[in-house]
């Protein structure tokens, strides 16, 4: 077997892995084996790669090559590491601009070799492609950071014609792709690099910080569209097939979290959802409603006598890192024969799978996690849906109210259990920015504090009733 044919065949196992990781990664059991055979078979691609050969010559700058991946393993490894599980989002979006910024460099570098050997043909066309897609995606996902780590306002920058300029800019940067196809001027190739930046800069602006993540998923499918370019203008089938399962993948989580927060993805890229903020200071109503609170031992009475309790996680939960604390919570709860099981809203967090990491980090059986539809019926049956941190996610005016920015989300039906404790430290909405009816509801009662503290107390409160 040629070295040639024996390097295609390990390209077709590293394929073939990362289909497995794909299909791992969508169930929270398999997760961490799926990213586990990914991570294999981009080794064996990478090692594989050191001894390919192209006419009949090996790799060269292998030092250098050797030096910037020593670079990367340092940065990456105590990212990865020590990151927060909220500051998730950031970490992806950092990890997937440069992995834009890289596509896009080397179509640059191949447009100058190419260049150097023969006038403009159709070869190009990806190149550019490249460029274009890579660099959207690098300054993208800058901006996308930068919002995230709150280095600069989450909410919406908008002015007035913003959507017109930016279909400008699409405009003119197609225009300078034709161009360059026909004159292949290397100067035009610089400016389109400049009007791909700030198009990706003045792509992100409108989009408000807690829609990021959504966002995020579609920078990550532009990433992989650049890469799969890439792949075509260094004659990588590897490059192609993993640039095309990330640009696929992107896009499809793209549009379940779409669908599952009940907007369009046009409404949440070009709708600046987030810019009207509705919230109210603890307690402070100026139509006289009053809300419930309640103490630690009542509710943790209430919770202690209850046949069925069904926990809502939110993003709160993640907040306060009170995921081992819940999970004690419900072991004491089960020890006194109450039946206590989570249910899962699918943008429950700020990123997909979000509770289902943050639980299963606390070891909480996978078969405790319900997803909406199998847990909304189960609430009807529930004493007692206990609210930790979440609050979009169970507002009823996304079911009941067809002017609320929310409508049409599907929720997790909190009110159908015949109590409802919410955890949350004050009155102020979650990430829509609306009011949550249900915090005035008669059967609603409010434990206010951060969340660890107030589960602890109950859990002292269960273990003492
Ligand atoms: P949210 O609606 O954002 O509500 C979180 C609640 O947690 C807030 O009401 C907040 O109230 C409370 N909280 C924050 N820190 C807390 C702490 N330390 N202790 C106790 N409570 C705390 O959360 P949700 O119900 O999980 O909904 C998620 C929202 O994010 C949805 O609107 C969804 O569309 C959006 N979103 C999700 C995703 C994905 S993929 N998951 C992506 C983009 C957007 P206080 O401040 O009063 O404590």
């Amino acid at each position: 077997m040629s070295r040639g044919t024996l390097i295609d065949l390990l390209y077709l196992f590293a394929a073939f892995t990362f289909l497995l990781a794909l299909k791992g990664l969508g169930s929270p059991k398999r997760a961490r084996q799926g990213n586990m055979v990914a991570a294999l078979g981009m080794l064996v691609a990478i090692v594989a790669t050191f001894f390919r050969q192209e006419n009949g010559q090996g790799l060269r700058h292998i030092p250098l090559m050797l030096l910037a991946m020593g670079i990367g393993t340092l940065v990456a490894v105590p990212a990865a590491r020590f990151v927060q599980m909220t500051a998730m989002p950031q970490l992806v979006a950092i990890f997937n601009g440069v992995g834009g910024g890289a596509a896009a460099l080397v179509s640059i570098t191949e447009f100058i070799h190419i260049h150097s050997q023969k006038p403009a043909t159709y070869v190009t066309l990806e190149v550019l492609l490249g460029v274009l897609i890579g660099t959207v995606s690098f300054s993208g996902s800058a901006i996308a950071y930068a919002k995230l780590q709150e280095l600069m306002t989450g909410r919406p920058i908008t002015y007035p014609g913003q959507q017109v300029i930016n279909a400008l800019f699409g405009i003119v940067s197609i225009g300078l792709i034709v161009t360059i196809l026909i004159s292949a001027s290397t100067s035009l190739l610089w400016i389109l690099l400049a009007v791909a930046f700030v198009l990706g800069i003045a792509f992100v602006l409108p989009i408000g910080g807690a829609d990021v993540p959504v966002l995020i998923s579609l920078l990550n499918s532009f990433t992989g569209l650049a890469v799969a370019a890439s792949g075509f203008t260094l004659g990588s089938n590897l490059l192609i097939v993993a640039g095309t399962l990330v640009g696929a993948s992107g896009i499809l989580l793209t549009q379940m979290m779409s669908k599952a927060m009940g907007r369009s993805l046009a409404n949440v890229l070009f709708s600046a959802f987030g810019s009207v903020v509705t919230a109210s200071g603890e307690g402070a109503r100026e139509d006289g409603r009053t809300v419930r609170s309640g103490s630690a031992e009542d509710i943790g009475v209430l919770l202690s006598y209850a046949n069925k309790v069904v926990i809502v996680p939110g993003y709160g939960l993640a907040v306060a890192q009170a995921q081992h604390v819940v999970r004690e919570l419900a072991d004491e709860l089960e020890a006194k024969g109450v039946e206590v099981f989570y249910a899962i809203h699918p943008v429950a967090g700020r990123m997909p799978g979000h509770m289902n990491v943050l639980l299963a980090e606390a070891n909480i059986p996978y078969e405790k996690l319900k997803e909406m539809d199998e847990a909304n019926p189960e609430l009807q049956t529930a004493d007692v849906a206990l609210v930790v941190g979440a609050n979009d996610t169970v507002n009823p005016a996304a079911k009941n109210d067809p002017s609320s920015p929310i409508y049409g989300m599907p929720i997790i039906d909190a009110l159908a259990a015949e109590n409802v404790v919410f955890l949350k430290r004050s009155m102020r909405p979650g990430f829509a920015g609306i009011e949550n009816e249900l915090l005035f509801d008669p059967k609603t009662v409010l434990l206010f504090g951060d969340a660890k503290d107030t589960l602890t107390k109950l859990v002292a409160t269960v273990k003492n009733s």
